[in-house]
């Protein structure tokens, strides 16, 4: 099992992106990166060739640093990922990017008013949805879904839309995700057959993840 992944390049997004207002104030998630760099573990024990872009995270971690990209924004971490895209075997999309950002990042910090202020915001690039599109037949990529509200037809929908071979659900609540060291996930693929997993450790998690991308290659070598 372990040789199927052996020299695969993959690409891993992680943890949050902070998205600035002025030098010193950004809006952010609850991402804590721990999935994310417990799937690149996972995968780099595997004998992968694993490059990880992370958010700003605070977890302590064991994967290579010198195979660790450090981006703060999404435009950051879309920058990052794109020299990658072109000779990727696998991209595995697991960083809560934000969707929208500041429409101005001031240089300097701006002044407390009266009364209420307004922010405009314009949407984030899709890093995985720019991947999705121009993937080649023999590269694959794998998505994360985290929905409050009918969950299976949006996952559907996002797995279609950005053209994942996998999508890995998963829930805000508690023990079940963001910043929790468990998870609770169920994976669909491409015929959106489905397959639900207990709550686990990340790094179980990870496990169960790296498993699926190895039964994409070989769906006999699993059974
Ligand atoms: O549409 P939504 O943000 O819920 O999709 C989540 C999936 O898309 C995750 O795999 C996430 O890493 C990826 N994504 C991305 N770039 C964005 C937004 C989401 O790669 N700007």
């Amino acid at each position: 099992m372990k040789s199927l992944l052996q020299n695969k390049k993959i690409l891993i997004t992680a943890g949050p992106t902070r998205e600035y207002l002025d030098p010193v104030r950004f809006i952010s998630n609850e991402s804590s990166g721990k999935m994310g760099y417990a799937i690149a573990e996972a995968l780099h024990q595997f004998g992968a060739d694993v490059y990880l872009v992370s958010g700003p995270v605070t977890i302590s971690y064991s994967f290579p640093e010198e195979k660790i990209i450090h981006a703060k924004s999404a435009k950051q971490m879309y920058d990052a990922c794109l020299p990658f895209f072109d000779t990727l075997d696998i991209a595995v999309f697991c960083a809560a990017v934000a969707d929208y950002t500041p429409k101005t990042n001031y240089n300097q910090k701006i002044k407390k008013i009266e009364n209420e202020i307004a922010i405009e915001f314009v949407k984030n690039i899709d890093i995985a949805f720019e991947f999705g599109k121009i993937k080649k037949q023999h590269q694959k990529s794998v998505g994360f879904a985290l929905e409050t509200n009918n969950v299976l037809d949006n996952t559907k929908a996002k797995l279609k839309k950005k053209n994942f071979d996998l999508i890995v659900s998963n829930s805000p609540n508690k023990d079940e995700g963001f910043g929790y060291d468990t998870n609770k996930i169920c994976i669909i693929d491409q015929k959106l057959s489905l397959k639900s997993f207990q709550l686990k450790s990340k790094q179980e998690v990870a496990q169960d993840i790296v498993n699926a991308i190895i039964e994409m290659y070989n769906p006999v070598e699993i059974a």
